[in-house]
């Protein structure tokens, strides 16, 4: 795949480690949901290097002085239904104030296109960092889509957080919205013929909700 300014792929060992046992077969529901949660904390350390503070006077048991804190209510998380709202805790541990916004999106099997059934998003959210999220980047088109309805509503600060990406998908969205920054745990090396990720995790949503 090119180098994209835009991408950010992570590459440390924590989090490949994590990765390894989210792939596993064998991982349970419970396992499956709680490191999604925290591949995604590990990722929003890096991703929110540059997220909106204010001054504020603090007073220690000796002086007052001033220091940076987060801006309460500066960022909005909008996963994308369904497996995104795995990613939403491991950011709210981070940043508890993040307001949420919902995008429901499915992909049609045969022709891999997705088909937005709902959305819902807080007032004032063209204002804010937008952090869309979804654990899978395969073919790239629902981020893309979720991403145009976000800028046509408004936004434009937006950036995306994946954690398996595959180099149609990264490049895909990469070149679509070269002003977004997309942060992916990992890259891996293609898409089968029915648009599944290899060697990928499986379905998402399905291993984080225990539907199949
Ligand atoms: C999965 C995944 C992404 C999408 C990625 O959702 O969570 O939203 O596929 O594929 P793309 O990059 O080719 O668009 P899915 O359609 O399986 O819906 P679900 O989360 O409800 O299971
Ligand atoms: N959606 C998933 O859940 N997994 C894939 O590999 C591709 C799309």
């Amino acid at each position: 795949m090119k180098n994209y300014d835009n991408v950010v792929i992570f590459d440390h060992p924590l989090i490949r480690h994590k990765i390894a046992i989210l792939r596993d077969e064998k991982t349970s529901t419970k396992e499956f949901r709680e490191l999604v949660e925290e591949i995604t904390t590990l990722m929003t350390y890096e991703c929110l290097k540059d997220a909106p503070t204010v001054e504020k006077e603090v007073k220690t048991p000796l002086e007052t002085c001033t220091q940076h804190v987060v801006k309460d209510n500066s960022v909005v998380i909008v996963p994308i239904l369904r497996a995104g709202l795995g990613m939403v805790n491991g950011i709210h541990v981070l940043f508890p104030s993040a307001r949420v916004g919902h995008i429901g999106m499915y992909r049609n099997e045969e022709t891999l296109e997705p088909q937005t059934y709902y959305c819902k998003l807080p007032d004032g959210i063209q204002e804010k960092l937008v952090l869309v999220v979804d654990p899978m980047l395969a073919t790239g088109g629902s981020a893309c889509d979720a991403i145009a309805h976000l800028k046509s509503i408004g936004c434009k600060n937006i950036k995306f957080l994946g954690i398996i990406g595959a180099p149609e998908g990264v490049s895909r969205l990469a070149e679509t919205h070269p002003d977004v920054n997309i942060y992916v745990s990992t890259l891996d090396r293609c898409l089968n013929e029915r648009g599944y990720i290899l060697p990928g995790l499986g379905d998402a949503g399905d291993r984080l909700f225990g539907t199949k």
